[in-house]
C-alpha cells in the first residue's frame, strides 16, 4: 500500500489535477495506492476518484460525535464524505498540537466502528534516536492502544522516524526491519501491515522496498508529484 499524504498543500484545482494523474497510474490490483489531500478538498477530490481503485483519506480526525466542536471532523464525516482512510498521530500533529495516543484513542475506536482504516503514525524523534531510546519511544507510542483493548485487526501503523520527514534521507533498511519486527511483535500480529515513511522518494523507493519488513510507504513530499509518486508505485511493484 502507498499512501500520499498531501499535508496543507494543493489549491483546489492543484488538489484536482493531480488526482486526476494519480487516478491513472497503472498498477496491479494487488498494489493498493491511496490518497489524502487536505480536508477541505475531499468532495473534490472524490469526484476524479469515483469509479477508480484509488482510496481516499483524511488526514486527521477526531473521536467525538457529532457536537459543539468548531472546526474538528469526526470519523463518521470522513466515512461520509467517502474515505476509507484516516491518518492519525502524524508527528506534525504529535509536535505542534501535542496529540499524544492516549487522546487518540477514541479517534482510532471511531475510526474503526466506521469500518474505515486508521494509519497510525509512530515514531522516534533523533535525540530520542541518538540517545539509544528509539524502540522504547516507538514502543511507548504503541502500548496505550493496546492497552485501550480495542480490535486492532484494521489498523495499519506507518512507523515514521521524525527526524527522516522532509529530511532528504531516510532511515536505513536495517533499522527500518528492525522497528517493524518490532512493531509487529507489540501488536502481536506477524501480519500487521507496517507502513515506512520518512522522505521516500523515487530515489530511496528501491532501498525502503528491499527490506521484506515493509507493507509500503506513507508519502509526503514526493506525493506532490504524480510522476515521482508514479515512481515510487512502480519501484514497490520491482519489489
Ligand atoms: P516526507 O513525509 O515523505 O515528505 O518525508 C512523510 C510523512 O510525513 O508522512
Amino acid at each position: 500500500m502507498i499512501i500520499a499524504n498531501w499535508k496543507m498543500n494543493t489549491t483546489r484545482s492543484e488538489a484536482i489535477a493531480l488526482a486526476q494523474d494519480v487516478r491513472s497510474i497503472s498498477c496491479r490490483p494487488s498494489t493498493k495506492i491511496g490518497i489524502c489531500p487536505p480536508a477541505i478538498w475531499i468532495d473534490a477530490v472524490s469526484n476524479v476518484l469515483k469509479g477508480s481503485s484509488v482510496l481516499l483519506g483524511m488526514q486527521n480526525c477526531i473521536g467525538d460525535p457529532f457536537g459543539a466542536q468548531t472546526g474538528c471532523i469526526n470519523a463518521e464525516m470522513a466515512k461520509g464524505a467517502g474515505c476509507q482512510l484516516v491518518i492519525l498521530g502524524h508527528s506534525e500533529r504529535r509536535a505542534r498540537f501535542s496529540e499524544t495516543t492516549e487522546m487518540l484513542v477514541p479517534a482510532v475506536a471511531s475510526v474503526l466502528e466506521t469500518g474505515n482504516i486508521p494509519v497510525f503514525c509512530i515514531g522516534e524523534t533523533l535525540a530520542e534516536r541518538d540517545s539509544g531510546r528509539a524502540i522504547e519511544a516507538v514502543v511507548g507510542q504503541l502500548k496505550p492502544l493496546l492497552n485501550a483493548g480495542l480490535d486492532l485487526d484494521g489498523l495499519i501503523i506507518a512507523y515514521e522516524p521524525v527526524w527522516a520527514i522532509g529530511a532528504g534521507h531516510s532511515a536505513t533498511v536495517g533499522d527500518i526491519g528492525i522497528m517493524h519486527r518490532t512493531i509487529r511483535a507489540i501488536l502481536d500480529r506477524p501480519d500487521a501491515l507496517v507502513l515506512y515513511g520518512g522522505s521516500v522518494s523515487p530515489e530511496s523507493a528501491g532501498t525502503v522496498f528491499s527490506s521484506a519488513e515493509v507493507s509500503g510507504a506513507l508519502v509526503g513530499g514526493a506525493s506532490l508529484n504524480a510522476e515521482k509518486f508514479a515512481a515510487i508505485v512502480a519501484a514497490w511493484e520491482q519489489n
